[in-house]
């Protein structure tokens, strides 16, 4: 099988092309990336030399570049490629609906014409947007999406699911609750605030630090889509969550504690604007129907995360050393 990546580069992306070449020796594999900020060939430095993965430097709204690739003759395509972080997405929502949404119709459209097998949209929960203190989201709840970057995505999944009814194409759409791991960009909290306490800086708190994410290590991300691409059924959605529920509070203390710095660390800072209060995935469907769960405890996957992030100082550095600074200082020297 031949596959398309699209966003390879990316923290989950990048996870997920180390995933398919370990487990199916043999498909092929091409990532299509732009590079942008968040894009990194650290990331898939242990891959590169595999026969059986291809780069190329290129974006997905890019119509003829994708044609090109697409025409060469594809059998699946897995998009991943996408602006992915909320707090841009209310500081800049263009290049979201450019990539997010334009990015998803062009390769649709040219999977369409090639008369692709499967396309699996990676989304989120976002497009759900927030929950009271009860109940979960399951894939016939509501889409009421309140950041731009969570429009983008509700965007493109509609674009998806109007393919499907109108030309038959082969989507499939996998929405998941927050993933952490190795390889995560660090301007999303738990890297962010596992190497700032690292490097014993503070750690900036929205709001009261109550709101609740429900977390999922990478890899079991990367199985569930896996399984989804093999065996999904066309035209359905399917929830991934890992069933960890925490506060941003709860997850900052059990961080700090395990790197033993002190909660003198924690700094409460303005509130992101419509920061939804709380998430919850009921995968029930995917556990049911493809037999997929969760293997990672979340008490596991923190602390092998923690220390990777530890052991592997050269690849954080290097990102935090660079145009990042600028970045930290623009959204945290107002908060
Ligand atoms: P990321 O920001 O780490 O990576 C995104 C990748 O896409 C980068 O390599 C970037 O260079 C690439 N990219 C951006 N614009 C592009 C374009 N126009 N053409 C080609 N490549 C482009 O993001 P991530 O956290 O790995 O998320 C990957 C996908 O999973 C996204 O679609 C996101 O919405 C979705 N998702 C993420 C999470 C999460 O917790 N991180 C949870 C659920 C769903
Ligand atoms: O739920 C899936 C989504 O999870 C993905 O679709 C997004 O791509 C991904 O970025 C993530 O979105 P969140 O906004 O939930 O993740 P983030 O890491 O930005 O923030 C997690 C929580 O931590 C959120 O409540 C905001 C809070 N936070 C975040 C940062 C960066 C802070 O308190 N301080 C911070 O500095």
């Amino acid at each position: 099988m031949k596959i398309l990546v699209t966003g390879g580069a990316g923290f989950i992306g990048s996870n997920f092309i180390r995933y398919l070449l370990n487990h199916h020796p043999a498909h092929t594999i091409i990532n299509i990336d732009k590079l942008t900020y968040a894009g990194n060939l650290d990331n898939l430095k242990d891959v590169e030399g595999n026969h059986r993965y291809f780069f190329v430097r290129g974006d997905i709204a890019d119509s003829e570049c994708v044609t090109k690739i697409i025409d060469d003759g594809v059998d699946a395509i897995v998009n991943f490629a996408a602006e992915s972080h909320v707090d841009r997405s209310i500081e800049d929502a263009g290049i979201f609906l450019k990539t997010n949404v334009l990015g998803t119709q062009v390769l649709l459209e040219a999977g369409r014409r090639k008369g692709i097998k499967r396309f699996i949209q990676v989304s989120t929960d976002e497009v759900y947007g927030s929950l009271g203190p009860e109940g979960s989201f399951t894939e016939d709840s509501p889409l009421k999406p309140n950041s731009p970057y969570a429009a983008s995505k509700t965007a493109a999944d509609l674009l998806v699911r109007a393919y499907y009814k109108t030309f038959g194409f082969p989507g499939i759409i996998t929405r998941c609750s927050n993933n952490y791991g190795p390889y995560q960009f660090p301007e999303k909290l738990i890297p962010l605030f596992i190497t700032n306490a690292l490097a014993q800086e503070p750690l900036p708190l929205y709001g009261d630090g109550l709101n609740i994410r429900d977390w999922i290590q990478v890899e079991d991300h990367c199985r569930a889509i896996d399984l989804i691409l093999h065996q999904g059924a066309i035209g359905e959605i399917y929830n991934i969550g890992g069933g960890a529920e925490k506060t941003n509070l709860e997850l900052t203390r059990i961080i700090l504690k395990k790197l033993n710095r002190p909660e003198t660390l924690i700094r409460y800072v303005k509130d992101r604007p419509g920061h939804d209060r709380r998430y919850a995935i009921d995968p029930g469907k995917l556990k049911r129907e493809l037999g997929w769960k969760p293997l990672y405890t979340f008490e596991r996957g923190i602390e092998e995360t923690i220390r990777w992030y530890g052991e592997n100082r050269w690849w954080w550095e290097k990102i935090k050393s660079g145009e990042y600074r600028e970045y930290y200082q623009r959204m945290y020297g107002k908060r």
